[in-house]
């Protein structure tokens, strides 16, 4: 292997406070493989899937040494399931055991009046692998596309106050400052702050209301506790960029998501860095210095938490515009062990020279 290649399978090392990668023999068990991960999103209906799959294990022919995994929509998982099973995958392509199935989400209470969710021992039993927890587009997004914006600031209106004044105030047990708080918003000179109050709200809660970091926390323990493997993710907005504060927020959002997982468990989780202002079409991927910069954050902040011999084994991937062209130098950065891709994993050849690490052949 020469010094331009990235290492396929290696050990991870720690010396002088910088962590290394050394390589190691194909095969041995003890070695960290790459994982390369699609997340197709909402994307593909279930032939289509299976289809793009069969085109990407073309182009990878007898790839044993990377792990590779696929996270379509629910309405895709059984059916590419069945697809890559591992018998087949051998005779057919000379891969098998390294294909994963990822769901893009998991609910976390295992049955009930959920309408719309899926639990994690409804995946698992279909033969989900991993799943994703944590993705970004549900952080954040679920504001603007479910109405909670707009239903608060609905509630911060003049008329529906008067109207839920009225009612609460026949209802008994009602808290004295309920009352009083609705009416002072309701009094003639606080009517511009009420007006102000219903914008500030709607337009924070359309950049921000999702899923907080206590219900992925449930999440990644429910996935857990079901045999799921979890890929937690965690990223910054442009804004805490910007005002330096990248390093609290992954802190925040990494010790809530895995507290409780114990540290026999850990080796279960990877964790996938998305910064958000790298994701998505027209964005560019972070710089390798920043990427480096935050792996080995993340890789010390797991150290304090599980030890150096853990920390040293959690894969932790990078995601946000990975494309051919890119991926070789990032997995040349010590901390980064794979990639997790959006868009550039519905296009086989894309995907396929990603899993090469952006060789051609
Ligand atoms: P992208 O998406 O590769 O299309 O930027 C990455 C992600 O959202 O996981």
């Amino acid at each position: 292997m020469n010094n331009e290649t990235p290492y396929r399978n290696y050990y991870r090392q720690r010396t002088a406070n910088q962590w290394r990668k050394i390589p190691a023999e194909i095969g041995d068990p003890s070695a960290i493989r790459p994982f390369l991960a699609g997340n197709w999103k909402m994307n593909l209906i279930p032939r289509a899937g299976v289809a793009l799959a069969a085109r990407i294990f073309d182009f990878c022919h007898d790839i044993k040494d990377v792990d590779m995994g696929f996270a379509p929509p629910f309405t895709g998982l059984s059916t590419l399931a069945d697809y890559i099973e591992p018998d087949f995958l051998r005779r057919e392509y000379g891969i098998g055991r390294n294909v994963f199935l990822l769901a893009q989400d998991t609910f976390f209470e295992s049955k009930g009046a959920f309408t719309g969710e899926i639990s994690a021992d409804m995946l698992a039993a279909i033969g989900v692998d991993r799943v994703i927890v944590g993705h970004s587009d549900r952080r954040a997004n679920l504001g603007k596309y479910f109405g909670f914006s707009s239903s608060v600031a609905r509630r911060l209106s003049k008329e529906f106050l008067t109207h839920t004044l009225a009612r609460l105030k026949q209802r008994e047990n009602i808290e004295p400052q309920v009352l009083a708080t609705i009416e002072h918003l309701l009094h003639e000179k606080n009517h511009e702050v009420l007006k102000g109050l219903a914008t500030f709200l709607e337009n924070e809660l359309n950049e921000r209301a999702g899923e907080s970091d206590d219900a992925i926390q449930r999440k990644v323990q429910a996935a857990l506790r079901n045999g799921l493997q979890v890929i937690l993710c965690c990223g910054e907005n442009r804004e805490a960029r910007d005002a330096h504060e990248t390093f609290k927020l992954l802190d925040r959002q990494l010790r809530i998501g895995l507290e409780g997982v114990a540290r026999p468990t850990m080796p279960e989780v990877i964790i996938a860095y998305e910064p958000i202002w790298a994701i998505g079409e027209g964005a560019k991927p972070a710089p390798l210095e920043q990427i480096a910069e935050v792996h080995d954050f993340i890789r010390n902040l797991l150290m304090d938490l599980y030890g150096e011999q853990i920390a040293a084994r959690v894969r932790i991937l990078y995601g946000g515009n990975v494309k051919p062209d890119n991926i070789g130098d990032m997995m040349k950065l010590a901390g980064v062990d794979g990639a997790l891709v959006g868009s550039a994993s519905l296009n086989a050849t894309d995907f396929a020279k990603i899993i090469r690490f952006g060789l051609s052949d």
